[in-house]
Order: C-alpha cells, then structure tokens, then sequence
C-alpha cells in the first residue's frame, strides 16, 4: 500500500544490507510512522509480544524472518529448533504463527547448518509473496460480494455500510489485508462505501490502525464505540459485516479480536450478513470445536485499566480510567460459532463456514 505516494509492505527486508528486518511499530501509529530495524530474533519476539507487529498473517510472516536472523547467529539444529520454538510461542491465539514457523523448518530440516541462512530468507520472503497474492485474491472475491450487496439495493440507497471490528488491513498483513482488502478494491473501483469501525478496546486497533488505513487511502469511514454496531444494525445503517481471523477451526468457527463474538449475534438477530476474510494460512486443520479447542490468549490488565493518546501538545501519553484497586480481566480474542457466520472469504473462493465449504475449496486437506 502506498502512504505519501510511497509504496510499502509491511515487513521488508533492508535494501541496504540486505539482512535486516524493517517493520513498522505499530504502537506508534496512527500518531507517528516509525520504522523499526530489526537485527535479532529476540527483538522479533519482543516485536511480536509487544504487538509492535500484530495480525495474525503479519506475525506469521515476521517470525519467519525472525528464524532466518536466528540462523545468522547459530544454525545447528539445536539452535533452530529452541529459536524457532520461542518465537512460535510469542503469542498463542493466531495460527499462522505456528504455521509459518512449520513451513521454516520443513524447509530447513533437511539442510546443512551452512546453508540454512539463504533459505530461511529466500521461505520467508516467499510466505511473503505468497500472503500478498492471496490478499489481493481475497479482494477480488470479497469484492463481487460488494457489488452483489450493490446490485441488490441499487445505488440510490446511498454508500454501502460495511461494518468492521479490530484491524484487518494491509498493516495485519504483508499487503492488502483479509477484510480490508475487498473494501480497498471497492473504493478504487469508484463504489461508494462506506466504514463503520469498531473502535476495538481495549487496543483499540480500530480506531488507531483501521481509520489511519482507511484515511490515508481515502476511504470514507466513521469510527464507533465497540457497543453501538448493534444499534445500528437495528436501524439499517449496516448492509454487510467483514472481519479477519487469527485462527478458523476445518468447521468453520472464528476466532478474532474479542467483541467480535457480539457483532455476529447482532448481525444475526438483524439479519445482516456477517463475513470472514482469510487466507487459507489461517484455517487449523486439526481443530473442529473453536470455542474448546482454540487457545484464548489472555493479555495485560494494565491494556484494559490504561489508555493511550496524544495530547495537544504532541506528546503519547497513557493515563488510567479506571479506580485504583479495581481488578480487570482481558482476553483478548473471542469463538464466534459457525452458525453465526454467514460465510468465509478465501483465496480460493467464497464457502460456507462448514466442514464441506472448506473441504471443497480445499480438497487437499480432506
Ligand atoms: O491482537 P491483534 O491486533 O494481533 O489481533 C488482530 C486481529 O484480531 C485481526 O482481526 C486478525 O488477526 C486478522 S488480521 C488480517
């Protein structure tokens, strides 16, 4: 994506040594644009735990990289095998964390120790590659949706409402993003939406990084308290729901930042149709009960007593809301069962969030 006409990804390698890792520290934003060097895996991992980097298919693909300066340092096997570990375990909720540190050492298994650095850069500039063309795919589909949700209700209606909750765009990504991506194809295609955005607490990547996106690729779009996208849903000013996912079970439920559970129960109650986006790196094949099996991760209380903002005068500061002494409990993602979603967004195609939809865009996983 472009931002003041220059175009980024969301994780690179630096151009100018040619093995460095550039990100950009997404707690900063949308206050300021830093752009992070990192230079070893124990700073990826911090990256990853502090959610300077966050999103379930970005963090996947910075652990990569992470492994590949792992290797610079040591590349026996005992090395990679305890690098690669710590760094899968930096956060437990999104799948494609364990996935792309998987793909790394299936690739680099076999290989002698002197020749693993080149490959671990050459995989995870691949997964990558690969999480860009699949994004862009998302879009595509995602984007007949649109038209569809267009076509139905013509375009006297007004601007398309899409609904979304917590941060799915191309920062969350490598590029594009899952739900944000048909969104960006739609703009640019000249289709009116327009975006409410669920401010997220207690993160807040909604109204930090989903409006910053949206604002500076010039997508009209409104930001809410977490709690009105129901009322607004009761008074038809919501045509379609689009979230991403950290982690679908093979029958279809979602696990996604927590508040998401609650959209899908008001989408369904108002008979709103609410979608999935994802790349196929997001669905755990080895897991069909989401709300038992998916593993919640449960965050700081500090993130939900404190919160943070720019004074006037320029400066980020985080303040507490809350009374001393109150305790606050914080996980930070929800299941929202598969009955509740109206379908999935995938590379390969639009399916229903059932064993059989996935099965038959995905036959290979049967
Ligand atoms: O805690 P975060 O910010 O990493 O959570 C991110 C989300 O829940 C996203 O919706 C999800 O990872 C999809 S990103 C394309």
């Amino acid at each position: 994506m472009k931002i003041n006409d220059v175009s980024y990804r969301s994780v690179w390698v630096d151009p100018e040594d040619g093995w460095s890792v550039r990100i950009f520290d997404q707690t900063r934003l949308p206050w300021a644009l830093d752009i992070l060097r990192l230079t070893h895996c124990d700073q990826v991992a911090h990256a990853i735990r502090t959610m300077q980097v966050r999103g379930a298919p970005l963090i996947g693909a910075v652990a990569a990289y992470g492994l590949a300066l792992a290797l610079r340092v040591d590349a026996s096997d005992a090395a990679m095998e305890r690098d690669a570990a710590m760094l899968a375990a930096t956060r437990p909720t999104a799948v494609n964390l364990g996935w792309a540190i998987g793909r790394m050492l299936t690739r680099l298994r076999p290989l002698a120790p002197a020749d693993r650095v080149a490959a671990a850069y050459d995989e995870a500039g691949r997964i990558c590659d690969e999480d860009v063309i699949q994004n862009e795919a998302i879009g595509r589909l995602g984007l007949e949706l649109i038209e569809e949700i267009r076509a139905q209700r013509g375009d006297a209606a007004g601007p398309i409402n899409i609904l979304t909750h917590c941060n799915a765009g191309w920062i969350a990504t490598v590029d594009w993003g899952t739900a944000l991506a048909p969104i960006y194809m739609a703009h640019d295609r000249g289709i009116d939406v327009h975006v409410w955005v669920d401010e997220t607490r207690p993160r807040n990547q909604g109204a930090s990084l989903t409006a910053w996106e949206l604002g500076s690729h010039g997508v009209p779009h409104t930001v809410i308290a977490d709690n009105a996208g129901g009322h607004l849903m009761q008074h038809g000013r919501v045509d379609l729901v689009i979230v991403g996912t950290d982690r679908v079970t093979r029958t279809g439920d979602v696990a996604n930042k927590i508040g998401t559970y609650l959209k899908a129960l008001a989408a369904a109650d108002n008979g709103v149709p609410f979608w999935v986006a994802l790349p196929s790196t997001t669905i755990d094949w080895s897991i069909s009960d989401g709300v038992r099996e998916i593993p919640i991760e449960e965050r700081a209380s500090a993130e939900v007593t404190h919160i943070s903002g720019l004074t006037g005068a320029g400066q980020v500061e985080t303040v507490q809301l809350t009374p001393k002494g109150s305790h606050a409990a914080n996980p930070a993602f929800d299941v929202t069962p598969a009955r509740l979603v109206t379908g999935l967004i995938t590379e390969r195609g639009r399916c229903s969030a059932t064993a059989d939809g996935l099965c038959d865009l995905f036959p290979e996983y049967v």
